[in-house]
């Protein structure tokens, strides 16, 4: 048994909010795995941005931007901040977070509790960045104009950010993953065009559901290449419970996330990939746990992933067990980078 596995056994007797602090505590402390190199094939520059390897870590582990540098330190090619909305918010009633460890998953209804945006700002704005800082904008829970709130957001963060995230897809917040849909979404995409019109030139991504239906997804795509949508993330957690092992906390409501998500995220990136005829980048997110599931989300169309359960359950020795496996997968496949292997599998 790995020197974590024994320590997840510990680790996993404590309530899973209080170990997330705990961990983002001993980051802040400096415990960290060194990384390994990165190989020149992990490279790829992708909005203007160089990342020096695809493997990001998704929003929701560091969301009030504690620690982004010393994530980077340890070895991600970046990290997304936030989610962060205007006012500082609590979130919903505690316990929020559950582990289903049969199904290496997590299921978290946590609202959007952060900081808020002022906090955030003056935190992040003195940072003298060590790599790619996305940053996470959402909606106040009480706001009556949601839409308003993510202008909040990007016009507060466009100057630090090396691109901005527009999270329509938490299922944790009533409403917000109507903005995805119709007159609502449209709305949404006119009101970023403007203000990249008048000057706002930092990438621009949006954050989708998992369980969009495919004449939505039409309508995502077709808007956001008409509206210079810089690229999109897929997917959020899922409100789907299919083919669930875990009896406890299986009917909690919320999001779950990890391994049970991938396959669902990984075809909906196909999906997306062809219809954008791979000229939307996206960033795929849902279920990765080894090296064979990074190049799995690439094969389908995805040019950079994202991963946040995994780490629960592997700890942070699981990215640079992902770069060797990477690194074995390139000499197999005998390609000289990974940029050569995305969108392959789709027809
Ligand atoms: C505890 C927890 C909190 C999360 N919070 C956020 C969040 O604030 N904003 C967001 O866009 N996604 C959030 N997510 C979703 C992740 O960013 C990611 O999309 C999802 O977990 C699927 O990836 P995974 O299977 O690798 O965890 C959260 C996920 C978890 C497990």
């Amino acid at each position: 048994m790995s020197y974590y596995k024994k320590f997840r056994k510990l680790a996993f007797l404590i309530e899973p909010e209080k170990a997330h602090q705990l961990a983002i505590s001993s980051i802040k402390l400096g415990v960290r795995q060194p990384p390994i190199e990165d190989s020149k094939s992990f490279s790829q520059t992708i909005f203007n941005r160089e990342f020096k390897n695809p493997i990001g870590l998704a929003a929701g582990f560091d969301k009030n931007g504690e620690v982004p540098n010393e994530i980077l330190s340890s070895g991600f090619g970046f990290t997304e901040v936030g989610t962060i909305t205007p006012k500082p918010q609590e979130g919903n009633p505690k316990p929020r977070v559950f582990r289903l460890e049969e199904d290496n998953a997590i299921i978290n209804r946590l609202g959007f509790n952060n900081d808020g945006m002022d906090v955030i700002f003056k935190r992040l704005n003195i940072l003298q960045k060590k790599g790619i800082i996305g940053i996470n904008v959402g909606a106040n829970r009480d706001s009556q104009d949601k839409i308003n709130d993510y202008v909040l957001g990007v016009n507060k963060f466009a100057k630090i950010a090396d691109y901005l995230t527009i999270n329509i897809s938490s299922p944790n917040t009533v409403g917000l993953r109507n903005l995805q849909k119709g007159e609502n979404f449209n709305l949404l995409l006119k009101t970023i065009s403007e203000m990249k019109k008048n000057g706002l030139n930092t990438p621009i991504l949006i954050k989708l559901a998992p369980e969009l239906s495919k004449n939505d997804l039409k309508k995502i795509v077709s808007g956001c290449i008409e509206y210079n949508i810089d690229g999109l993330i897929i997917s959020n957690t899922t409100i789907s419970r299919d083919k669930l092992k875990s009896i406890k906390h299986s009917s909690e409501d919320g999001g779950l996330s990890g391994k049970p998500l991938m396959k669902k995220s990984t075809m909906m990136i196909k999906d997306v990939y062809k219809l954008s005829n791979g000229e939307l980048p996206i960033i795929g997110v849902g279920g990765i746990f080894t090296g064979q599931d990074v190049i799995e989300k690439m094969m389908y169309g995805a040019s950079l992933i994202q991963l946040y359960t995994a780490m629960i359950y592997e700890g942070p020795a699981l990215i640079n067990n992902i770069k060797r496996e990477l690194h074995n997968e390139i000499k197999r496949l005998g390609v000289h980078s990974l940029t050569e292997i995305i969108g392959t599998k789709v027809e």
